[in-house]
């Protein structure tokens, strides 16, 4: 069974408060919920990670490694724009990963188009609510 880590960054344990006009209005507990039944429906087995810590997330994504995890899943949130951290840990442990937006980080201001972490991802599900997780599920399955 391949193993599959799917990581969140900052604010989107805040989903169904924050923005809801743009992230709308399930929460993160949901998001979860989905994530685990897809997962089932495709034989992965998977685990979720949120922080609102760069290095949180720089720490989980090296235990991958060490871990044998087969693909990642990770919206890095706002630190997809700023962080080189979190790109030079997806290339160093050089596991097939996969870039989620919920929104269309293409369509908004100007700094969100930058994607650091995007640059280490091989597929990209960008501005399809929730379902850009399950796309991406999907695409590791398939691999
Ligand atoms: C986000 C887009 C980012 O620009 C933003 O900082 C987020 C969420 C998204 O899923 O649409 O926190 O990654």
């Amino acid at each position: 069974m391949k193993k599959i880590l799917v990581v969140n960054g900052p604010n989107l344990n805040m989903l169904g408060i924050r923005e809801p006009e743009i992230y709308g209005g399930a929460d993160y507990a949901d998001l979860i919920d989905m994530i685990k039944k897809s997962a089932d429906e495709l034989g992965l087995e998977v685990d979720c990670f949120q922080s609102n810590h760069e290095g949180d997330i720089v720490d989980r994504i090296q235990k991958a490694y060490f871990e044998g995890v087969d693909g990642i899943v990770i919206n890095p949130a706002a630190y997809t724009h700023t962080s080189v951290a979190i790109l030079d840990a997806l290339k160093a442990i050089g596991i097939p990963a996969v870039e989620v937006h919920i929104s269309d980080i293409n369509r908004r201001e100007e700094f969100r188009r930058v994607s650091y972490a995007g640059m280490a991802c091989e597929e990209h599900f960008i501005g399809l609510g929730f379902d850009g997780y399950i796309k991406a599920l999907e695409y590791l399955a398939a691999k």
